[in-house]
């Protein structure tokens, strides 16, 4: 193995070998299908795998299994170069394939990452590899794992075949996941043997932001740190949104201020109802409590998630405010994905308050454009309606939980004809509120009214 000096960015590190032609994708899943439709619109061949028969059969037909604005066409665009296969069958998936990318699920099990999956995955991986490759962990995977994976990998793998291991994590958001592929910030790509790690970065020719190569850990650690640090910074602008609201400050006057200092900035300081999604509110506390078994500790993060938690209760409190007991009052809400542009409910805190309301005796009935099917699922005690307009007749008062465009654009002079009290709660400081006020709405958002 050729050990590795980690410069900070990737200028030095230039492939001289030949160019990868053939790679793998295990997992369909958000990360997977993106990734691998992203290689193979660049030009590699691009197998994906997933265990899941149907999940395959209904990407065959490019039906994408969630909804991602233009993920549809891009993956159509890579079918139709024929660079693009799906299948359940590892044999035909590893037959050529240089490099393996690992994208299966880590799911939170009892506060932890749910490695199972990546422990199946890795280890038919190996027992199927009849070539020498390199394979890539691209999930979330907790620090600290690298002699468990060399373990997997030396158990399971043939004996003459080499497998090196090296973590490339992806930082892409829901909603804007080919951008954030196609433009990413910057790639990272942690490995200790010098040819491997080449091999990966020569993957990325056609991406122009810096390349840092670093160890597996510091690779692995520089995901859970970002969306930590994120997180604080959420928990830090709900916390002061609450103070302002009752001091008398305007947060949004006050984000603007602190967010002219280049240090701060004033990017991911939205105050809202809280974060929720598959990766911010289990990586917080994967970090934690992964950091705790290993002698040190990430308190900061504790409270990071206790503030998140607490903030969908601020909601409540302020509709408590304006409408005095919620005993058999109609809430709508507006939107139930965990964010716009996506139909992910995974941790949203639509569900949360959709609890707390049901709790103080409202009745709820919600919407979304998109989320819908899934939100059902969770058999909440609460009523849907197809549109917001549908939502809000008769309604006490509008909680805007997500901030879909459609939301904003509302005919809002019809919406106050149809609720019986104009209230509207802006859980996302989203809206008109300029507007709302002119036609006679009570508008409060969060740390501005
Ligand atoms: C996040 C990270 O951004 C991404 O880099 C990582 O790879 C996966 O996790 P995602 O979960 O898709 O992406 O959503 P993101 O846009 O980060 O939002 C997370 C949550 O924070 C959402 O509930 C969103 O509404 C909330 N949020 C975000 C705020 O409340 N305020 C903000 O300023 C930004």
């Amino acid at each position: 193995m050729n050990k590795m000096n980690y410069p900070s960015e990737s200028s030095s590190v230039r492939y001289s070998g030949p160019r990868i032609k053939n790679i793998a994708v295990v997992g369909t899943g958000y990360v997977g299908l993106v990734t691998g439709t992203y290689f193979a619109n660049h030009g590699i061949n691009v197998i994906c795998l997933d265990i899941s028969e149907e999940r395959i059969t209904k990407l065959n037909q490019g039906q994408a299994p969630f909804f991602e604005p233009g993920l549809d066409e891009y993956t159509h665009k890579a079918l139709n170069k024929n660079k693009l296969t799906f299948t359940t069958d590892y044999d035909q998936a590893l037959k050529e394939a240089e490099i393996v990318f690992i994208c299966v699920g880590t799911p939170p099990k009892n506060g932890d990452a749910d490695m199972s999956f990546v422990e199946s995955a890795l280890k038919s991986t190996c027992e199927k590899l009849d070539h020498d490759a390199v394979i890539v962990g691209k999930s979330t995977m907790p620090f600290g794992i690298l002699s468990w994976v060399l373990d997997v990998i030396k158990d399971n793998k043939k004996d003459n075949v080499k497998i090196d291991w090296v973590v490339n994590p992806e930082f892409l958001s829901e909603g804007t996941a080919i951008l954030d592929m196609e433009s990413p910030s910057r790639v990272v790509i942690g490995g200790e043997d010098e040819e491997a790690v080449e091999k990966v970065v020569s993957l990325y020719k056609d991406v122009t932001s810096p390349i840092i190569h670093t160890d597996v850990e510091s690779a692995a650690l520089i995901k859970y740190a970002s969306n930590s640090f994120l997180a604080t910074k959420i928990s830090f602008v709900n916390s002061l949104a609450n103070v302002a609201d009752k001091l008398g400050g305007d947060v949004t006057d006050i984000i603007k201020g602190m967010g002219l200092d280049p240090r701060i900035g004033s990017r991911y300081l939205r105050p809202g109802i809280g974060f929720g999604g598959s990766c911010l509110p289990k990586d917080i506390q994967a970090f934690y409590k992964t950091a705790e078994k290993h002698d040190s500790h990430f308190d900061i993060l504790k409270v990071v998630e206790e503030i998140n938690l607490n903030q969908t209760k601020v909601i409540v409190e302020k509709l408590k405010d304006l409408l005095g007991t919620l005993k058999g009052k109609k809430i709508a809400l507006l939107g139930l994905a965990f964010k716009q542009d996506t139909d992910d409910i995974r941790e949203s805190p639509a569900a949360r308050l959709v609890n707390f309301l049901v709790d103080e005796g409202a009745v709820v009935v919600g919407t979304d454009p998109e989320a819908m099917p899934n939100f059902r699922k969770l058999n909440l005690e609460m009523q849907f309606a197809d549109d917001a307009y549908q939502a809000l007749k008769g309604a006490d008062a509008l909680v805007l939980v997500t901030e879909w465009e459609v939301y904003f654009n509302l005919d809002w002079k019809k919406v106050k004809e149809l609720m019986a009290d104009p209230v509207v709660v802006d859980g996302r400081n989203f809206l008109d509120k300029a507007q709302l006020k002119s036609l006679g709405f009570k508008y409060t958002g969060i740390g501005t009214r």
